[in-house]
């Protein structure tokens, strides 16, 4: 499913104050892409996400699913997240607590009244792609961080939605379990060929994961692009200091123009730049 963001607001009201977690943000993303929302804590990330859900109602602009509106104020059109055919999974797993694994992942097929066969076979076979196979009768608090996140994923994918939205989905993984299960969602993504919109605060992530990110900060866009794009080319300097590792060094310079040639000045240093475009 390919997903426009026109002109996306968002403005919250709150005892601290009136503000705009997300602002004037446009943005496409591609059928069967993996894009990434990427940026610091509080730029809005998640409010993107929640708009796209269904979650959020926007404060002004469009939201469309394959050139159909789905949230638009100005047209009073707004689809309820049950509408739109998306899952998500959350950085808290969420999990029902007093469900097995297999009732956890049958638990949005028995909302939409499919039958038990149909349901088991589902079950059984979103299991087994997500390695849970052994673990069916287990209870959330038998199972380990990697587990949970396992089951929280398989629930969302069992009833094959249209769009998968993961917001921070790894953040309570320690660091190895977050590659190794990093590169089993990427598996997982390619398989299934579904649009997926994965927020992350770590650019490490972003860069693997990604068909394409979206920098933001402050509840605004800063760039869009391949991760080579971004790496290669930052358009400006949030992006350039906030992608790669260790982060790129900033300098504040002159440039001056001596003899028809260009120079920059870093401290004592003289470097002459090569030819430049006039
Ligand atoms: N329900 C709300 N009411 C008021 N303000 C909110 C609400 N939800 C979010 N905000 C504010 O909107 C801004 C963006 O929040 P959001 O949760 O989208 O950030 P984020 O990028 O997901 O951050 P993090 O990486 O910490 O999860 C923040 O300043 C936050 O305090
Ligand atoms: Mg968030």
């Amino acid at each position: 499913m390919k997903i426009a963001l026109n002109s996306l607001a968002k403005k919250f009201f709150s005892l601290r104050k009136d503000h705009y977690a997300v602002k004037n943000l446009s943005l496409e993303i591609n059928d069967k892409d993996f894009f990434v929302l990427l940026g610091p804590s509080g730029c809005g990330k998640s409010t993107t996400l929640n708009l796209m859900a269904g979650l959020e109602k926007p404060t002004s602009g469009e939201i469309s699913f394959n050139d159909k509106i789905v949230a638009s104020p100005a047209k009073k059109i707004f689809l309820s997240p049950k509408e739109r055919n998306i899952a998500m999974v959350f950085q808290n797993y969420a999990l029902y607590p007093h469900l097995n694994t297999f009732d956890n992942i049958a638990f949005p097929l028995k909302i939409l009244k499919m039958n038990k066969t149909d349901i088991k076979k589902s079950v059984e076979q979103t299991a087994d792609i997500l390695k849970l196979s052994h673990l069916l009768k287990s209870k959330p608090n038998e199972l380990s961080g990697g587990e949970r996140q396992r089951v929280a994923i398989a629930r969302a994918i069992v009833r094959k939605p249209d769009l998968f939205l993961l917001d921070e989905p790894l953040s309570n993984l320690d660091a190895r379990l977050r590659t190794s299960t990093r590169a089993e969602l990427k598996k997982l993504q390619r398989r299934l060929n579904v649009t997926t919109v994965y927020v992350t605060h770590d650019q490490v992530e972003a860069m693997t994961l990604a068909d394409k990110i979206a920098v933001m900060n402050n509840g605004k866009i800063e760039q869009v692009g391949t991760p080579d794009e971004l790496y290669d080319n930052p358009a400006n300097i949030f992006t350039a200091s906030f992608i790669g590792n260790p982060p790129m060094n900033i300098f504040k310079t002159k440039i001056m123009e001596q003899n028809n040639s260009f120079f920059i000045q870093i401290g004592n240093t003289k470097l002459k730049l090569g030819s430049v475009a006039k």
